[in-house]
């Protein structure tokens, strides 16, 4: 495992346990991500939050497994069509990570620059698979 995988790994895990001021990470992100457009918020209008908090947190392990030379998982493959069926934008990939890195920022309590990089790094594949899928 590289480096950047590790201190992602061990962040991931400080964040998903963190509560700051009773707001959960997965909370904390989903605030941040939905206040940055209303139309991000009226995509997730009818949302059943407690499923999708589970499912993003689950998706979030997939995204950073993705590995451009073995290609996309199964889950990977769903996701992103999923996602071209919901016609999302790349702009909106970008305030999604953007809002990810804050929350992080806020609930691993060892964040760090070199945190954010490995968060940037072990997602970023993932998310570009996500926009090329998205507008085939
Ligand atoms: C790599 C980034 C992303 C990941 C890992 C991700 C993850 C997920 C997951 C796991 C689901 C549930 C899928 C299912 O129902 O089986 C979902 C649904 C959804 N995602 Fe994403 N997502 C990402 C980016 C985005 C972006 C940028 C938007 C833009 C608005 C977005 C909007 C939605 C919407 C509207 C749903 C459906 C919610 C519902 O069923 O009510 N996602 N996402």
């Amino acid at each position: 495992m590289g480096d950047h995988e590790e201190t992602f790994n061990l962040s991931y895990w400080r964040a998903v346990r963190a509560t700051v001021d009773g707001v959960p990470f997965m909370d904390a992100f989903y605030e941040r991500f939905l206040s940055q457009s209303s139309e991000i918020a009226e995509m997730f209008a009818a949302t059943d939050f407690d499923t999708q908090k589970q499912m993003l947190l689950i998706s979030l392990v997939h995204v950073a497994s993705f590995d451009p030379v073995h290609g996309p998982d199964a889950t990977m493959i769903r996701l992103a069509r999923r996602h071209r069926e919901l016609g999302i934008s790349p702009r909106s990939y970008g305030l999604w990570l953007d809002s990810l890195l804050d929350a992080v920022k806020t609930h691993d309590p060892e964040y760090s620059e070199d945190v954010r990089e490995s968060w940037q790094r072990v997602l970023t594949p993932g998310v570009e698979f996500m926009i090329s899928e998205g507008s085939k």
